[in-house]
């Protein structure tokens, strides 16, 4: 039997569904990622302020072994964590315009899959910016191995918009940045402290690397490696 140019193939009608399926997958790749919730964070340690700035010092002998997430929630809120209800945080900031965004990039955090993560201080949240082991690309100097920050099982990386600042304090903008990044960073090294963990401040890090992960606004300003000292 002659068939009818219209009459359906067994091929015609998923053919016909290929561009919604397309569209859908498309849209769903356009998503933007779920949100990851952080543990609540303590308000109360085992251990002093006194005992903490004792303790206080630059360590990069760590251990690769992973930490727990609410290790990295606790150093993230410490970082830049809101402690009102108003949205002010751990860290002061020039004006409360708050320039600093604070990346979490893991390579063996619990339960967090290896990544760059843009830390929400207003929800103490996790937003995945990028998926994979960045630590060796981010920490290596230019042409240089991976040297001791790309074992640390979490890095804190430190960026900032210049413009929020500059737009109310013009030509101080410059200052007030270096400030904000080093109450903040400090505040990251005592609650390291606190937790029984080492880190240090590195400013000498990739920048073009680090340009390749932070959004176009921002500048990269500083990557705390964290780990347990061994
Ligand atoms: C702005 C700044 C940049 C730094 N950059 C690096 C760095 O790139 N690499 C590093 O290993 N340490 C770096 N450090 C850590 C210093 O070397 C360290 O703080 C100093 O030696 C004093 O030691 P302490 O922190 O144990 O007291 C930096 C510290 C600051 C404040």
């Amino acid at each position: 039997m002659k068939r009818h140019a219209s009459s359906p193939t067994p091929l015609r009608a998923p053919l016909a569904a290929l561009p919604l399926l397309v569209l859908a997958a498309l849209a769903a790749a356009q998503e933007p990622p779920q949100p990851v919730p952080l543990p609540e964070v303590r308000h109360e340690g085992t251990m002093s302020l006194e005992a903490a700035l004792w303790a206080r010092r630059s360590i990069r002998d760590l251990k690769p072994d992973a930490l727990p997430l609410a290790a990295a929630a606790q150093l993230l809120w410490a970082a830049q964590g809101k402690n009102r209800p108003d949205g002010h945080r751990t860290a002061p900031s020039a004006g409360a315009t708050y320039p600093l965004e604070v990346y979490l990039v893991t390579g063996s955090v619990d339960g967090l899959p290896p990544g760059v993560y843009r830390y929400r201080s207003a929800t103490h949240d996790l937003v995945l910016a990028q998926s994979g082991d960045k630590r060796a690309e981010l920490t290596a100097a230019p042409g240089r191995p991976p040297g001791w920050a790309a074992n640390a099982p979490l890095l804190v990386v430190f960026a900032a918009v210049p413009d929020r600042v500059s737009r109310r304090f013009g030509a101080r903008a410059e200052r007030f940045l270096a400030m904000d990044v080093g109450h903040a960073a400090q505040n990251v090294y005592l609650q390291a402290a606190a937790l029984g963990l080492g880190t240090t401040f590195m400013g000498l890090v990739n920048d073009s690397a680090m340009t390749r992960v932070l959004r176009a606004d921002e500048r990269p300003m500083g990557v705390m490696p964290v780990g347990t000292p061994r």
